[in-house]
């Protein structure tokens, strides 16, 4: 009897990646380096729904950890129906326990409005200790009453904390739906303040990416360049595309992963991995929505969309759009990286996942609605 072993598929889907699973971001990390170095102490880093943005904190939280520095990690999705008294004691005691300050000293009635002092008393203890405190979820601020005040404390901070020698820094998760909000984000966080951004893979660390499966079934080069080509390196969806291919490729005892498997199993990731898309789409605009569900449409005939294409097919779509002023949020579309330039006035989708996803999940009456 043979005994066939199965080779364990090495991509991974659903928790953030660490260590050695952990690519690219190089760039980011040198940024987020050089915040620390500042006399910044907010960073926010914002980035799409599954673009990495826990990935790339709990990097942060495994690499700069020191015997001078202590890192704190806080998920705010586990805060969100939280008091604010709550969540400053949360934060205060951990921050504390990083510094070995005894807790048993500290007075947490009133903590809203002692807040500053603690914390200086508490940053006082140690001064050789800089801490970083990583929030991640910290869009859940527009949830939440407490949330959103305790946003308005934390920046309020901002002056006291200038005065301890950048020995407390703060790092902000941010997802899509809040960092379109450019206003309210900018009301709270005036100065001290820096901003980045997390955008999908290069090429070449997609290919760093998919050598995970290099001793036992490779990918071969056209293969990666369609990975790349169907999901313009979104993290989240070439690990998706990866995945399926992999195990397809084991299916059909492929000693490599080609062109072909990546292509034939570009529909089936689409349809088992298209959460992290509902979540995208449902944070759209209803115009946003509409815009992009003509143009899923003409893209499945057509290479590019422009102003003919467009109309045409909402018309046989009996899409009835009043029209006027849409060239603005065409361009809209197009800053917010859902949509990309391709010549003059002619256009694509970004990432051609998504839009295979709108084309088979979106209902016309969903759109429908002007
Ligand atoms: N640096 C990376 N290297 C390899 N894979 C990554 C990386 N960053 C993200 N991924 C892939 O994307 C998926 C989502 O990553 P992660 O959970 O960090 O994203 P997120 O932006 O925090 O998502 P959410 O918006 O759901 O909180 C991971 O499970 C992994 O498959
Ligand atoms: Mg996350």
């Amino acid at each position: 009897m043979t005994n066939i072993e199965s080779n364990k598929n090495p991509f991974i889907i659903g928790h953030p990646a660490k260590g050695s699973d952990f690519f690219g971001r190089k760039d980011l990390l040198c940024s987020v380096k050089s915040f620390l170095q500042s006399d910044s102490i907010h960073l926010f880093l914002s980035g799409q729904r599954r673009v990495g943005k826990t990935s790339l904190l709990q990097n942060i939280r495994d690499n700069f950890k020191n015997n001078t520095t202590g890192i704190v990690y806080i998920n705010l999705q586990t805060g969100i129906s939280s008091r604010l008294e709550t969540l400053l004691k949360r934060l205060v005691s951990k921050i504390a326990g990083k510094l070995k300050f005894d807790t048993g000293k500290i007075n947490f009635e009133d903590l809203e409005i002692n807040f500053e002092d603690i914390l200086i008393e508490i940053l006082k203890s140690d001064t050789n200790k800089t801490i970083i405190v990583l929030f991640d979820e910290f869009d859940v601020m527009y949830s939440g009453a407490s949330i959103n005040k305790f946003a308005e404390v934390l920046s309020n901070s901002t002056d006291i904390l200038s005065r301890v020698g950048g020995r407390l820094k703060l790092i902000y998760a941010l997802g899509g739906n809040y960092s379109g909000n450019k206003n309210a984000k900018e009301n709270l966080f005036r100065s001290k303040t820096k901003y980045l951004n997390i955008s999908s893979f290069e090429l070449e660390t997609v290919r760093e990416l998919v050598k995970l499966s290099e001793s036992s079934i490779p990918f071969e080069q056209a293969a990666i360049r369609t990975i790349y080509r169907l999901t313009s390196g979104n993290p989240y969806y070439t690990q998706c595309l990866a995945y399926r291919a992999f195990d397809y490729a084991e299916i059909l005892k492929s000693k490599s992963i080609t062109e072909k498997i990546v292509q034939r199993q570009f529909v089936p990731s689409v349809k088992s991995f298209g959460n992290a898309t509902a979540v995208i789409w449902n944070g759209l605009s209803d115009m946003d929505k509409l815009i992009l569900f003509i143009s899923a449409h003409v893209l499945e005939e057509q290479i590019f969309v422009d102003a003919y294409f467009f109309f045409d097919k909402a018309l046989k779509l009996g899409i009835d759009i009043n029209f006027r002023n849409i060239n603005p949020k065409f361009n809209k579309l197009k800053r917010n990286k859902f949509l990309c330039p391709k010549g003059i006035n002619r256009f694509d989708f970004e990432t051609e996942f998504m839009r295979k996803w709108i084309f088979l999940f979106v209902k016309k009456k969903e759109v429908q609605c002007n």
